[in-house]
């Protein structure tokens, strides 16, 4: 019987979804060290983790028989990708998941910016009545600028635009504007046009200090900014001084360039204190709805790859998207240099095999060719395939395979 792995209390969907699929799954609390990792990963073809377990060089070279990882969370800096692909083992992870309780946080943090809520709150709970309009907004009709139209910007865009906001965005690609969205040419035009400004981009190192001083002076006076990506964009000192000269009237922050490690560590920033400022701790994802669906998600992802050989979304190796087949099935994991599928089809048609179907992928360093054969595959044959010099991994599928 197949076996997986999952450490840190990953989602229990998880659990029933590779049961389903014929894995004995152990499911244990904690992360583990490098040390612990590979003992336990002894006998063990999938591993999930979430994001304090390293997947070293080390452990793959140490578990040459680990097939997969599934990072059942979104980064996946915790793995080391290169190792991984060059020992064949492919890596997935949640990408979308958690977008919709991103989006929902985003649109609850407008409405209590713009509604100045934070403050009321903590008067009454001093004790002080403060009933006033003064600062206060609707949001119906108010232009959000959003930085970044991805999955989350998008999505952001769609349920704004349903509380009756205008929404202009801007991307470094040309994206599709949804519903009545407008594009930007440029940052400074939606800088210019904006009352609430969300930052939504990925955290590509050329995003490092994107919004700054010069970027809050360009927004209109008495907006509203947002950042839910990545703590290392913004200019926190900035954000500070535009918050105490009034000129950016309110702010949500959800990431920071340092982050407390543990549970209940001390946290510093220099935005601590400020008025009309709500400050989480990195929780735009954490909803029990998206643990779900990561849970569900990476699973799927990882019995998908094993049955069928399919890499949809992986993160490190070639995507080939396929079904279930109904002949046997082999994928070659090799190194991206010519002539291999050649070489494959070549010693294929010496075992008098005939190829049914055939798909290849390449990226970067590396080529995934799938092919179904009209006959069961000779041990021989998947011998010489392995024994090819640019094979990575080779894999066997379908309805004999055993
Ligand atoms: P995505 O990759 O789908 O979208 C990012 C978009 O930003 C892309 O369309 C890209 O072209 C655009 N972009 C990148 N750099 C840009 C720039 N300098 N100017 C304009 N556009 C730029 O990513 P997704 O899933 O929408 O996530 C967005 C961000 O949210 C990421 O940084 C992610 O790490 C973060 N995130 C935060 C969470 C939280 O708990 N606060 C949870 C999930 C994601």
């Amino acid at each position: 019987m197949p076996r997986a792995l999952l450490l840190e209390n990953i989602d229990p969907v998880a659990t029933e979804i590779l049961g389903a699929a014929g894995y004995e799954v152990q499911s244990l609390r904690g992360a583990l060290d490098e040390a612990d990792l590979v003992a336990a990963l002894d006998g063990v073809d999938l591993l999930g983790i979430r994001s304090k377990t390293q997947v070293t060089a080390e452990v793959l070279r140490s578990r040459p028989d680990l097939q997969a990882v599934g990072a059942f969370c979104i980064g996946t800096n915790q793995i080391d990708l290169t190792a991984a692909a060059a020992a064949g083992v492919a890596v997935f992870n949640a990408p979308f998941s958690n977008t919709r309780s991103v989006v929902e946080m985003a649109i609850a943090e407008i409405i209590i910016l713009a509604r100045r809520l934070v403050d009321r709150d903590r008067s009454l709970h001093a004790g002080t009545w403060d009933k006033s309009a003064a600062g206060s907004h609707e949001i119906r009709g108010r232009t959000l600028g959003i930085i970044g139209y991805g999955n989350i910007g998008s999505q952001l865009s769609v349920l704004a635009e349903a509380l009756g906001m205008r929404v202009i965005f801007y991307d470094l690609e040309d994206k599709l504007a949804l519903g009545n969205a407008q594009r930007c040419d440029s940052l400074e035009e939606l800088l210019e046009r904006a009352e609430t400004v969300t930052l939504h981009v990925d955290g590509r190192a050329g995003n490092a200090g994107l919004f700054g001083a010069e970027q809050f002076a360009r927004m209109r006076p008495r907006s509203i900014f947002l950042n839910l990506s990545r703590g290392f964009v913004l200019d926190h000192e900035a954000l500070r001084d535009s918050i105490l000269s009034g000129h950016i009237a309110g702010a949500a922050v959800d990431v920071f360039p340092h982050e407390p490690r543990e549970q209940g560590d001390e946290f510093t920033s220099v935005l601590r204190g400020l008025p009309n400022v709500i400050l989480t701790p990195h929780i735009g994802g954490s909803t029990q709805e998206a643990q779900h669906d990561i849970g569900r998600f990476v699973a799927g992802k990882l019995v998908d790859y094993t049955a069928t050989g399919t890499t949809t979304l992986s993160v490190n190796l070639p995507t080939v998207v396929l079904h279930g087949s109904s002949t046997d099935r082999f994928a070659l994991l090799h190194r991206n240099v010519p002539g291999v599928l050649a070489r494959v089809d070549a010693l294929v048609g010496e075992h008098g095999l005939n190829v049914d179907a055939q798909v290849l992928a390449t990226r970067g360093e590396y080529g995934y060719a799938v092919t179904d054969v009209s006959a069961p595959l000779p041990a021989h044959l998947l011998a010489g395939l392995a024994a090819l010099p640019e094979a990575v991994r080779l894999m066997r599928f379908g309805p004999r395979a055993g």
